[in-house]
C-alpha cells in the first residue's frame, strides 16, 4: 500500500467569505504542488467560521465560494481529498471527548482567543509595552454583559482545531504563522492523551512549511501589513476586473521619491512585493529603476499591476464562475472526499471511545 507510506497532510480553511491573494500565494498555490506527493486533505473549516459568523446563508454560501475557489486554483479531487469540515460528524463527537482533557486556562491564554474575546467585547487590546493582565482579561470575560458575550465556541476553537488534525492522524500541517500557537497546542493534546491514557494513538504532528524557507507576505493595499479579510485590503480572487483595477489605483502610495536611490517607504514596497509575485522580472526591474532615478509614476506602476494581477486571477475567476454553476460537480466532490475522511475519522474515534472507556453495553 503505497497510499499509506506517505506522510498525511491536512489544512483547512475557515469559510468566511471569499479567497483572497494572500490566500492563493500564502497557501492553495502551495498546495497543488504538493498534492501529487503526498496524501493531502484539504477541507473547509465551516464549524470554525460558526465561531464569528452570525448569518447563515452567507456561511453556506461561503462554503461553496471556498470550494469552489479551491478547485478554481487547481486542487485536484483526484489527488487529494477535499471535504467539508460538518460532513464529518465524528469530528464533532471527538471534539466533545477531547475537551475532557482541555484545560479552559490553557484555551485562555491563547493569542487569537484573546484577540476575538476582545473583539466581541468592544474592548481594546494593551498596547505596545502596556502589560496584557490575564487577572483583568478573565474578569472582563466574565463580567461581560450577556449581549456582548464571548461564546463557548471561540473558547475551545483549539480543541476543534486539533481533533481536525489527530481524527486524521495528520502528520504535517501547513499553515500560516498565526496559526503556529493552535498547532502546538495541538501536539500538547495529542502528548497529553498519549500519556494520560498509556497509548500511543496520535503522532504529533508537525508544521509544513512549504515556503522552503522563504515565506511569501502577500501586502494588503492600504500600506501597511499583511493581506487580510479583516483588515479590508484585499484583493479577491473573484473580484472582477473594474472592481480590481479601482482598488489597485485607490492603494496607497507617498508623494513619491525626492532624489535618487532613495529607500522605499512601506506603501510602495508593498506595490513593489506584490508586482515581484504577478509580474515579470523585466517588468518588475523597469519600475526598480524608474523608482531609483526618479522618473516613476505611481499611477504606471498601479496600472501595470492591476492588469498583471488580473492575469493571475481572471482564469480563476472564470473557473469559480463555471464551477459555481455546476453543483452536481461541487456535490460530488465532497461527498467523495467526505467519505475517505470519514473512513479515517471514525476509525480514529472508535479508538478513542474504547480508550476513553465510552462503550455501550
Ligand atoms: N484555524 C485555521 C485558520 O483559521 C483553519 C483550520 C481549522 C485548520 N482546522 C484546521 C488549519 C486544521 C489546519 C489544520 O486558518
Amino acid at each position: 500500500m503505497e497510499q499509506a507510506k506517505k506522510e498525511i497532510i491536512l489544512s483547512g480553511i475557515r469559510s468566511t467569505g471569499n479567497l483572497h491573494l494572500g490566500n492563493y500565494y500564502g497557501a492553495l498555490r502551495k498546495f497543488v504542488e504538493i498534492q501529487d506527493k503526498h496524501d493531502c486533505n484539504f477541507f473547509i473549516a465551516d464549524l470554525h467560521a460558526l465561531t464569528t459568523a452570525t448569518d447563515p446563508e452567507a456561511l453556506h454560501n461561503s462554503v461553496k465560494c471556498v470550494l469552489a475557489e479551491y478547485l478554481a486554483a487547481g486542487i485536484d479531487p483526484e489527488k487529494a481529498t477535499i471535504f467539508i469540515q460538518s460532513d464529518i460528524p465524528e469530528v464533532s463527537e471527538m471534539y466533545l471527548l477531547l475537551n475532557m482533557h482541555v484545560g479552559i486556562g490553557e484555551l485562555m491564554r491563547t493569542a487569537s482567543f484573546k484577540d476575538k474575546a476582545r473583539k466581541a467585547l468592544g474592548i481594546k487590546a494593551p498596547g505596545e509595552g502596556e502589560e496584557d493582565s490575564d487577572e483583568a482579561f478573565e474578569h472582563q470575560i466574565i463580567g461581560a454583559e450577556t449581549n456582548k458575550r464571548v461564546n463557548a465556541g471561540l473558547l475551545t476553537y483549539p480543541t476543534l482545531m486539533a481533533v481536525d488534525i489527530l481524527i486524521q492522524k495528520a502528520t504535517k500541517v501547513p499553515v500560516g504563522k498565526d496559526q503556529l500557537q493552535h498547532l502546538e497546542l495541538t501536539r500538547r493534546f495529542a502528548r497529553r492523551f498519549n500519556s494520560f491514557y498509556g497509548v500511543d494513538l496520535f503522532p504529533e504532528p508537525s508544521d509544513f512549511d512549504l515556503t522552503g524557507g522563504k515565506p511569501v507576505k502577500v501586502p494588503g493595499l492600504d500600506g501597511s501589513g499583511k493581506m487580510g479579510k479583516s483588515e479590508g485590503n484585499c484583493i479577491y480572487l473573484v473580484d472582477d476586473p473594474k472592481v480590481l483595477r479601482k482598488k489597485v489605483m485607490r492603494a496607497t502610495t507617498d508623494e513619491g521619491p525626492k532624489e535618487p536611490n532613495s529607500p522605499m517607504s512601506e506603501p510602495v514596497a508593498n506595490l513593489f512585493t506584490l508586482l515581484e509575485l504577478t509580474s515579470t522580472p523585466d517588468v518588475v526591474t523597469h519600475f526598480r529603476d524608474a523608482y531609483a532615478d526618479c522618473s516613476i509614476r505611481y499611477g504606471d506602476l498601479k496600472k501595470q499591476l492591476a492588469e498583471d494581477i488580473l492575469a493571475v486571477t481572471t482564469p480563476i475567476r472564470e473557473r469559480v464562475n463555471d464551477i459555481l454553476s455546476n453543483e452536481d460537480y461541487m456535490r460530488k466532490v465532497v461527498r467523495e472526499g467526505a467519505e475517505r475522511a470519514r473512513a479515517r475519522a471514525s476509525e480514529t474515534l472508535k479508538e478513542v471511545r474504547h480508550i476513553m472507556g465510552i462503550r455501550s453495553i
